[in-house]
This record gives structure tokens, sequence and C-alpha cells, in this order.
């Protein structure tokens, strides 16, 4: 209901704003809505979808020069069709993972919402509000092709990096050999540039990440999977835009229901 306010000051806009609602019912996130429509305060900058990746992690968030602010990716481009179904634009800034998924940057104000292939737990809710899931996910072990690493067992007096803040930080904390070093990274960026260095042994990170670089690099292979059973939710600050929230639930849903999402979904995962 993002136009009660407005509406409610003038009654040809409340009667203008009751056709809209009603043509619009089919699609709720319509493409009536547009900037003048939204009040002061639903987003942190007015007429923005200000939103808040870690990159890169392809292929839900990387480089791309081609693209437009130069980036792209499953997350990006789910994110620039809410904000265009919402009247907004989108923008993106690049943010640290761990700050994100603890809350502080959304609780900031550094941006209205995180998308950034987030893990929906039940830690991360206690300052966090998810949509509903978009991907499903898992965690996987990338190694190099002639490592010997065959399994998590096999990284017993090896070193295993992770990106910090991670559900793949968690899962390895939990299950990787005692005798195994566990190092930190930023995120994938670092992380790839420490495996191929030989500065680490693995990667255990979401198996979609692990598996862009397999596609790229005959000399890595994803040495094990583990059914984590993750879904990745977008993020606002708890309790915060809530008019956002219940508009881009909505968004989704339309672009779940008219096919754009499994053609997104097609472009990256096929
Ligand atoms: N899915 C994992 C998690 O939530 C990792 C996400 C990292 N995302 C990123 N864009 N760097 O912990």
């Amino acid at each position: 209901m993002k136009n009660i306010k407005v509406a409610a000051l003038v009654v040809t806009a409340t009667l203008s704003f009751a056709s809209l609602s009603a043509c619009s019912t089919a699609d709720p996130a319509g493409t009536t809505s547009n900037t003048t429509t939204h009040p002061a305060g639903y987003t942190i900058a007015d007429g923005f979808l200000t939103a808040c990746s870690e990159i890169p992690f392809a292929p839900f968030e990387y480089e791309d020069p081609a693209a437009e602010d130069g980036v792209t990716g499953f997350d990006i481009e789910l994110g620039r069709e809410i904000a265009k179904r919402l009247g907004l634009t989108y923008k993106f800034v690049a943010v640290d993972f761990a700050a994100l998924q603890s809350g502080t940057t959304l609780a900031a104000g550094q941006c209205d919402i995180g998308i950034s292939a987030m893990t929906i737990t039940e830690d991360r809710r206690k300052n966090l509000d998810f949509t509903e899931s978009y991907y499903d996910s898992l965690q996987a072990l990338l190694v190099k092709t002639d490592s010997g690493i065959k399994t998590l067992a096999d990284t017993a007096n090896k070193t295993i990096g992770v990106q910090r803040g991670s559900s793949g930080q968690e899962y390895t904390e939990e299950h990787a050999p005692d005798s195994a070093t566990i190092l930190e990274f930023e995120g994938d960026g670092d992380l790839w540039i420490a495996l191929q260095a030989g500065q680490i042994d693995g990667i255990l990170q979401d198996q979609p990440v692990n598996l862009t670089h397999v596609k790229a690099d005959a000399d890595y292979v994803l040495a094990e999977e583990y059914d984590t059973n993750e879904q990745y939710g977008m993020a606002f600050a708890k309790g915060k835009l809530l008019e956002l929230q219940a508009d881009v639930a909505a968004a989704l849903k339309a672009i779940r229901a008219d096919g754009t999402y499994q053609t997104l979904y097609d472009k990256y995962f096929a």
C-alpha cells in the first residue's frame, strides 16, 4: 500500500490511485507505479533502489564493463528488474560481505536491500528481514585437479580458504579435519588468487561460484559437494522500509509468475 499517504491527501488522487490499483491487481508489482507515487522515506534515496552486494561472486554478481554500472549477474539482473517494476532506478553499491550478513551495513542505511547470494539463516534473521527465498544452493570444495584431494578428510594438514562471515566458513569450521588450517578472506576475488598462487589448497564456498571457476579453468575441479540445503534471500534492515519490503515481495512473485525469473535462471545456470 505504498500510495496510501499521497492518496489520503487529495480526493482526486485517491480516485486515480484506486483505479490504478484495480488495473494492477493482476500485476501487483505493477509497471503502473513510478517514483512520484512513493512517499518520502520509501527508500533511503528517493527514486532509487540502493542495493548492496559483495563482488565478485559470479554468476550472481560480478564486474562486466559492458553492463550498466559495470556490474551484472543473476542477482543484479533480478534486482534491476525489481527496481524497474517499482518505478525505481537500481543503484549498485559494493560492500564487505561480513558486514552485510551481520546486518551492520543495512542498519547503517548504506543501502535499502542486500542482494548478495545471501543464505537465509535463523542467526541472520535476528538483524535482518529476508524476502522469500529466490535460489536454492549448496556448498562445494574447489581444488587443483592434480591436488589429490578427493574429500574434505583429505585436507588434513592442508589449508582451506573461506569467505569471512559466510555459510561456507561455518560449514568448514564444523566439518574440516582438526589439522586443517582455515584461512579467512574477504571474498572470492582474493580466494581465487590465493588458490592459484598455491597459498591455499582449496576453497569451500557456494557451489555455483566454485563451479564457475571449474568451467573457466580445467586445472580446477569440485572435489566434493555438500548438501547444506541453503536458500538465498534478499535482505533488509530488520523492521525497516516495510512498504518497500512488501512491494519487493510482490515484485518477486510477479517476476516468477510471468516467466522472467526462469529466463534469467536459464541465462545464468543452464
Ligand atoms: N551464500 C553464502 C552466505 O550467505 C555466501 C554468500 C556470499 N555472497 C557474496 N556475494 N559474496 O554466507
